[in-house]
């Protein structure tokens, strides 16, 4: 038996960089996205791009460099409401689509974005 994982079926940590760089294409023009984040957008965009790596089977980058993820906590200092959630996932389900990769793997991350994302929401209204 083989396990292989969604890391290397998309062909490693190229394809995480490239989905952030098109999510971060939407976010820098985003009305509701943009506010949320911080002037200098590269540090975030490079520490996605390795915690999703990481997450889907690769090297574990983020830990090494950021500790364990807790992303509930690392998020609590920005408002998340349904609208921004909503927001966030569509500009990665966008950039989901715009990806060169097995169905298969891309209807794991579909499903994994909607749920993550849902759990994020820290705030009402
Ligand atoms: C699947 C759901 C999500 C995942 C996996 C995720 C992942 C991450 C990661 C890994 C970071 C970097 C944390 C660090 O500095 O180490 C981050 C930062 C951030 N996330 Fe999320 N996130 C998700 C949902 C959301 C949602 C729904 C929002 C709402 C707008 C959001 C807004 C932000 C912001 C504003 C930052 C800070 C970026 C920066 O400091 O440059 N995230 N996220």
């Amino acid at each position: 038996m083989t396990q292989t994982t969604v890391f290397e079926v998309v062909g490693g940590q190229p394809f995480f960089d490239a989905l952030v760089e098109r999510f971060y294409e939407r976010v820098e023009v985003d009305p509701t996205l943009r506010p949320i984040y911080p002037t200098d957008l590269a540090p975030g965009k490079r520490a996605l791009a390795l915690f999703l790596g990481q997450y889907w089977g690769g090297p574990p980058s983020y830990s090494a460099e950021k500790g364990h993820p807790r992303l509930r906590m690392r998020h609590a200092g920005f408002v998340i409401a349904e609208r921004e959630r909503d927001a966030w996932l569509s500009a990665m389900l966008a950039a989901l689509d715009d990806a060169d990769a097995p169905q298969a793997a891309v209807s794991m991350m579909r499903e994994y974005f909607t749920t993550a994302s849902t759990a994020m929401i820290n705030a009402g209204g």
